[in-house]
């Protein structure tokens, strides 16, 4: 078992070391030269040139890469984007039209609640394109067209690596959809994809940080409540850095979007709560930095992830991690990695099994 875990000490911290390559295997199979090129999703470009709507149903973290893809598809497509949690989607009566574009994402293809969507929308005539990690699994093999992850097997019950790829491969789609329907230029395309091919060595750089992160994260074994808020793509992984938190430490967390605090969890903020406060999007920077006064001057402890360049968010923030410049599409990825180790050094720190949370599976069968 030591042997399987490569050295670390824990499945959760070797596949978050394993990000890197997790994503150059995802993205560099489906970029040729200055193209982005993915045979298998099976659509011709007047295919892709008819989707109307597009719909993203998925559970857990994988729900979550699907919020980030809502704002990112409708941000360079325009086209309009339902997200749904998987147990919600079949029992709404969606309305699928023709024109509309189904996309479940799931690690382990097994998902019970996933694979009842495919169903439903097939039974309403839709298609269905999977963004699926275990090849050959049920999702994959019911969905019309399957577009791998390449994460490579994910043991730890709380998904890292599986969840960065997830957004590579709704990267990728929507680069793709966008430049086919005419809304990118070549130039930006060819921007995009230099942009990514940064994304794995930021990914490693972000990682060998741990260190400063396990020391900030001890301080806050005894923690009731942490919030997380964001605005935009931010919001998306204020979410999931909370689902992170609490799924494997046990510490109560929430994640809100900024804008909304004031009419609900804000009333929560006492002296020292700790708030995470993610702003990637520099369009939003001086609402978030409003949003982080709000709870400063209710004794929050303000934790920011930010833009490398934006120093300016000290004068708000008692503690700063700062991400390095990419593409404004991309910035979950990288904001992604200290909300990670943040939740497994607090759950290192209080002794939890982080590997196998309590209550929780790896893949959930039943309905
Ligand atoms: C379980 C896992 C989560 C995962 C979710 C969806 O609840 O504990 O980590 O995000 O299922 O799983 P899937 O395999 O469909 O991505």
């Amino acid at each position: 078992n030591a042997a399987e875990k490569g050295g670390y000490e824990h499945f959760m911290l070797k596949e978050m070391y394993e990000q890197p390559k997790a994503i150059l295997d995802t993205f560099s199979p489906r970029i040729k030269g200055n193209e982005v090129v993915i045979d298998e999703l099976g659509m011709s470009d007047d295919e892709i040139r008819a989707v109307k709507k597009i719909m993203i149903v998925a559970c857990g973290s994988a729900y979550h890469a699907g919020v980030t893809g809502k704002y990112i598809f409708e941000g360079l497509t325009r086209i309009p984007v339902e997200v749904d949690t998987a147990s919600e989607f079949r029992y709404r009566d969606p309305i699928i039209e023709d024109g509309t574009l189904l996309i479940v994402i799931s690690q382990s293809g097994e998902t019970a609640d996933s694979l009842a969507a495919i169903r439903e929308a097939h039974a309403k005539g839709g298609k269905v394109l999977g963004i699926v990690n275990v090849v050959g699994s049920s999702i994959a093999r019911e969905a019309d067209n399957v577009m791998y992850t390449w994460a490579g097997p994910e043991i730890a019950v709380a998904t890292t690596k599986a969840y960065s790829c997830q957004l590579i491969a709704e990267y990728l789609l929507a680069m793709k959809f966008a430049h086919v329907r005419g809304k990118i230029s070549d130039a930006e395309l060819a921007d995009m994809i230099e942009d990514m091919k940064e994304l794995p060595a930021q990914v490693e750089m972000l990682l060998n940080n741990k260190k400063n992160i396990q020391k900030f994260a001890n301080r806050y074994l005894a923690a009731k409540d942490i919030f997380y808020i964001g605005r935009g793509i931010d919001y998306a992984i204020a979410m999931e850095g909370s689902l992170k938190m609490k799924e494997i430490s046990y510490v109560h967390s929430d994640a809100y979007a900024a804008g909304e605090l004031k009419h609900g969890t804000i009333s929560l903020v006492e002296d020292g709560t700790l708030v995470t406060a993610i702003l990637t999007q520099e369009n939003l920077y001086k609402k978030m930095i409003s949003n982080m006064e709000e709870v400063k001057t209710r004794g929050a402890f303000v934790m920011a992830v930010t833009n490398v360049d934006n120093t300016e968010v000290e004068r708000n923030a008692d503690y700063v991690m700062y991400i390095p410049k990419t593409n404004k599409y991309f910035t979950n990825t990288l904001a992604i990695i200290p909300l990670q180790l943040f939740g497994y050094y607090v759950a290192v720190g209080k002794g939890c099994d982080v590997d196998k949370p309590r209550n929780l599976a790896k893949s959930v069968t039943v309905e």
